[in-house]
């Protein structure tokens, strides 16, 4: 392990000398104007992401205003679904929209394509952060958790209450969990690719895992999460995990033990007493509200230093309980940043 990295040795389990390490979920992006000119001049979303110039260059913008202790790698949930053939388009103001695979014949025909190679721009742009980036930031890796990716597939873009998915997933739980295995594959390679080329962390974002009642949590949150990992660390020992099961709520405690991540995100509707419980047994992660961070500068800044000391002794990593929004201020950031910065046990 390298020794002066905060965030990885955070991960590790060990106690945070001083301030904890941070990081904000969806870090870069359109609250930042050197982003905004970037996506301007590009084609659209996916040219960004498989432009490893481009990737590379606004994965790194946010840490030489804010000085996080990690960058994530400049890219989306949604390039596994489209390294499997599966059309991704990104409409401005919309949001993504995919080629919906909404029926048991659409789903039998997916299978684990050569994810590596399709995905060949996005580990260049990884190589090329992980060479500029200081020697004391990690940089992370990350996927989507295979029930939120197969939100995307199936509704074919966002959705309200996730309806076509519940009722595929219900009626046809064989096909469905088809499409689940496709995505515990590919995510596996693109999370051991993403080492190979110079992430030291991953995360597993599961933003949808609050919405599955119990049955269907355990088989379509919980078991392909702990298949990923399982696998994942067959091939990469010494990467620690971050699972995010945003909305799991009174699940969130033993997601830890049941999926075998090092460390668990935890939303913004945590209280502070069960991040505490949670930390007695594992890494946590989290909370900052980013509505509260986009709209009330002093209010963000009195609950950083809240979570702070309430988290102090603990092996914790700040962050959002969710990512950062659009129109959040810069100035906001800068001072939840220096608050964080200037915080000591
Ligand atoms: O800085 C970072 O955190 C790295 C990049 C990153 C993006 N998306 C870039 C992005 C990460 C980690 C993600 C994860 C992601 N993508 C999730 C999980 C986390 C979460 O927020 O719940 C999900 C569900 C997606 C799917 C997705 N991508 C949606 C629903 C949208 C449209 C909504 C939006 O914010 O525009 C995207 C597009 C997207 N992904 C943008 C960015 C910067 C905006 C694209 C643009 O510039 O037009």
């Amino acid at each position: 392990m390298q020794e002066d990295k905060r965030l990885l040795k955070t991960l590790y389990g060990l106690p945070n000398e001083g301030r904890p390490p941070f990081w904000f979920m969806r870090q870069a992006g359109r609250y930042l104007p050197e982003y905004r000119e970037i996506r301007a001049e590009s084609g659209g979303f996916m040219d960004m992401c498989f432009s490893p110039e481009k990737a590379a260059e606004v994965t790194l913008q946010p840490l030489r205003r804010f000085d996080m202790d990690a960058a994530i790698i400049f890219s989306d949930i949604l390039v596994v679904p489209y390294a499997l053939g599966i059309g991704v388009d990104f409409v401005k103001g919309e949001g993504p929209k995919l080629d919906a695979h909404d029926t048991p014949e659409r789903i039998a025909m997916l299978a684990v394509t050569d994810v590596k190679e399709e995905l060949e721009l996005l580990y260049e742009a990884i190589e090329k952060v992980s060479s500029e980036l200081p020697k004391d930031k990690t940089l992370i890796g990350f996927c989507g958790a295979p029930w939120t990716v197969a939100t995307y597939v199936v509704e074919g873009g966002s959705s309200r209450d996730f309806a076509k998915t519940r009722k595929l997933a219900m009626k046809h739980p064989e096909s469905f969990q088809h499409l689940i295995d496709v995505l515990v594959e590919a995510s596996v390679i693109h999370l051991v690719a993403q080492v190979e080329a110079g992430a030291e962390a991953v995360q597993i974002f599961d933003s949808w895992a609050g919405v599955l009642p119990e049955g269907e949590y355990e088989r379509w949150c919980i078991a392909p999460i702990l298949a990923i990992t399982e696998k994942f660390k067959a091939l990469c020992p010494a990467v620690p995990v971050i699972g995010f099961p945003k909305g799991a709520g009174l699940r969130a405690p033993s997601f830890g033990l049941e999926t075998g991540v090092n460390a668990i995100g935890l939303d913004m509707c945590v209280p502070l007493d069960a991040m505490k419980y949670i930390s007695e047994a594992a890494v946590v992660q989290g909370n900052l509200d980013p509505i509260l961070l986009a709209l009330d500068k002093q209010g963000a800044v009195d609950r950083t230093k809240q979570i702070l000391d309430a988290m102090a002794g603990t092996p914790f990593i700040f962050n959002l309980g969710h990512g950062i929004i659009p129109e959040t201020p810069i100035e906001n950031v800068e001072a939840v940043s220096q608050t964080i910065h200037a915080w000591k046990p």
